[in-house]
């Protein structure tokens, strides 16, 4: 893979952000397009703060996320199985234009360009600079760059995406349901979008332990019901969720524009 063929890539990611959330000055020096500059990501929560260091950048894909997936009890669903059945859901391929929302190291995002042909790009956005530094570093490719940006307000028109994905991120961005919002408003009719995220399933008192220990460290735990009633309300059809441990997989399609409402 050339430096010319990343770079172009990277052009393609610029090219669909909106003129007016583009900053004359956005850097990309780093590997990624910067729409951010010198504000940081938010540090609420002990979650968030890992998010922004360094070192949990360095080994969030080795040794983090499997650990924290692990933890939500995703078991026997490998990494590599997880991207697989991500792309599934999205129905990857050919020149689609792919988003992957809090993408971390990339470490979904490149998987995601591997699968697309021709002018095909997946846009991994997240707001970490030392996350999006080890993306710039270890998973471009001439089908997947970078961009730092705030997931509540995507710098995106309404429909621009083929396929958006949002994976084990919406339990600890602020305001996660604004975010999904945001997930939706971006998604093109006929496009795919997949999540993942925590799901409260225990029994009480169980259910109220877990969701206390969650929010000491910033982790939000969802209901059953509220993400897939937000689909359902925003037109979405084919809503799927599964259940494996304490996460939720949900996957949906808007419907074309010619198609059933
Ligand atoms: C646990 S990582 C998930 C990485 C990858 N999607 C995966 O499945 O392994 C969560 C990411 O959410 C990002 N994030 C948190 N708040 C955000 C926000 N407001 N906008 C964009 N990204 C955000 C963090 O920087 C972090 O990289």
């Amino acid at each position: 893979m050339t430096g010319a063929a990343r770079d172009a890539a990277l052009d393609r990611a610029r090219s669909l952000i909106r003129p007016a959330d583009l900053p004359a000055d956005a850097r990309t020096d780093e590997g990624f397009l910067d729409l951010l500059g010198n504000r940081d990501a938010p540090r609420p929560t002990a979650a968030q703060h890992a998010m922004n260091s360094r070192f949990v950048a360095a080994i969030y894909e080795r040794a983090w996320r499997p650990v924290a997936t692990a933890a939500l009890g995703v078991g026997g669903l490998s990494g590599t199985r997880e991207r697989a059945r991500a792309a599934d859901d999205l129905a990857l391929g050919g020149e689609q234009r792919v988003l992957d929302v809090a993408c971390g190291p990339g470490n979904f995002t490149r998987y995601f360009g591997s699968r697309l042909t021709g002018d095909g790009i997946a846009v991994g956005f997240d707001i970490s600079r030392p996350m999006l530094g080890q993306a710039a570093r270890r998973n471009r490719s001439g089908h997947a760059a970078y961009v730092r940006g705030d997931a509540r307000r995507l710098p995106f028109e309404d429909g621009t995406f083929d396929a958006v994905c949002c994976y084990a991120a919406l339990y600890l961005v602020p305001e996660p349901l604004t975010v999904v919002d945001e997930l939706i408003r971006v998604l093109a009719p006929g496009g795919r979008i997949a999540v993942m995220t925590s799901v409260d399933r225990g029994c009480e008192p169980v259910a109220s332990v877990l969701s206390t220990v969650a929010g000491t460290l910033g982790v939000r735990m969802f209901d059953r019901d509220t993400l897939p009633a937000i689909f359902a309300a925003a037109g979405l059809t084919e809503v799927r969720q599964q259940f494996h441990g304490l996460a939720q997989f949900l996957s949906a399609t808007r419907p074309p524009l010619d198609g059933p409402s």
